[in-house]
């Protein structure tokens, strides 16, 4: 303890100021003290409650998830191939051709009887320049109209989106689909890539397809649907649920709610049946920091795949940069690739 220069009598010991003429002088000082520490440490306390839960992303109204529940969903699935050829190709075929994507996603629309959630990076089912773009943008009109529509069948629309001047989604918000903006410049300064439709909870859609009319004409796309699956429909819906949480956000928060947890990973895939085989999956996603708790990175689920692979590995990709682009040939899958099979890499082209 130091004796106090202006107080005459007082001491300064390490946290309080003593002025210790008697001893009651000395043991209010003290005690007050002490009042005004537990007044700072109770507002410290909410200061940090609300700092958690402002920087969180705790959903405390929560989205319902239809009754379906981990314990409760179907797993007895059936798997279509969707697929688009461009509208002047000729592919020789060999076996029956998979279900046109439009078909796909007709079917899809038909079945929704609660809500359509959709993410798509771009919305462009209208082209702008009608004169030049006839009869094929057609399929594309039509499903935009059909996604209208939806309301007054009082089905739900949702839609997750990373673009901020869409005339498509402005159109869609104002016929009461709820459009949640996620803000990737601020978060990774990239873009929101994903594309996929759940239905009801129990139906999914997941390809390469976009929300765009060249989609459904012109390119080439691949995608599967699996019906009755509301065990995998619950786990895309948490990366749905994830991107919706990012609303308006330009910070992923530290803290996130249990309903983005991943159900199924790498290490504890879902086992389910597709058309009656035994077959297991989850979902994976990236960049590392849209990861929630347990969720597989996309990388490692490549890396899973090359790995149990015993006899073959067919890849369709848009671009295959390793290939195509010098700085690019060292890129991590591709000497994955090849330190497993040495020479066993085989490249096929489709230049269109
Ligand atoms: C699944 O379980 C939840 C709660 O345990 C229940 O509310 C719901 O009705 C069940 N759904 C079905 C389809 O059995
Ligand atoms: C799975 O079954 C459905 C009918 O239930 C069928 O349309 C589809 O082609 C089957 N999928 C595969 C990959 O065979
Ligand atoms: C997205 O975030 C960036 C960087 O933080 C900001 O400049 C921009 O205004 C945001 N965009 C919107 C539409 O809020
Ligand atoms: C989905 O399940 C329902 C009954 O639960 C059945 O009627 C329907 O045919 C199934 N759909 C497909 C595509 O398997």
């Amino acid at each position: 303890m130091q004796p106090n220069k202006t107080l005459p009598g007082c001491y300064n010991s390490r946290r309080v100021l003593q002025c210790c003429k008697s001893s009651v002088v000395c043991v209010k000082l003290i005690f007050q003290t002490q009042q005004k520490c537990i007044a700072i440490f109770a507002l410290l306390c909410c200061f940090t409650v609300l700092v958690v839960l402002i920087f969180s992303s705790v959903d405390i109204w929560g989205d319902d998830e239809d009754g379906i529940t981990e314990e409760n969903c179907s797993r007895d699935c059936s798997i279509v191939l969707v697929e688009n050829i461009p509208d002047n190709l000729i592919l020789p075929m060999d076996g029956k051709p998979h279900l046109p994507l439009s078909v796909g996603f007709h079917t899809l629309l038909d079945k929704a009887k609660h809500s359509v959630e959709v993410v798509s990076p771009v919305w462009a089912l209208n082209p702008w320049d009608l004169e030049t773009t006839p009869s094929n943008a057609k399929q594309g009109q039509l499903l935009f109209q059909r996604l209208l529509s939806l309301k007054s069948r009082g089905v739900k629309l949702k839609i997750a989106s990373s673009l901020t001047n869409s005339a498509e989604l402005k159109t869609l918000a104002a016929h009461n689909a709820e459009v949640d903006f996620v803000n990737m410049t601020a978060l990774t300064r990239g873009g929101l890539h994903s594309s996929f439709w759940i239905v009801d909870r129990r139906h999914i859609y997941i390809g390469s397809a976009d929300m765009d009319w060249r989609s459904l004409s012109k390119r080439k796309e691949l995608g599967v649907v699996v019906y009755n699956c509301s065990c995998l429909a619950l786990d895309l819906h948490r990366v749905f649920s994830f991107y919706r949480q990012l609303h308006e956000r330009d910070y992923i928060p530290s803290i996130w709610s249990k309903r983005v947890t991943a159900l199924y990973g790498r290490h504890d895939a879902l086992e389910l049946q597709l058309n009656a085989s035994e077959a297991a999956a989850y979902v994976s996603t990236s960049p590392e920091l849209f990861c929630a708790k347990d969720r597989t990175r996309d990388v490692d689920a490549i890396y899973e795949v090359i790995q149990s692979a015993k006899t073959f590995i067919f890849i369709s990709v848009t671009d295959y940069l390793p290939l195509l682009i010098r700085s690019f040939r060292g890129t991590s899958v591709t000497r994955y690739i090849k330190a497993i099979f040495p020479g066993a890499l085989k490249l096929r082209h489709c230049f269109m």
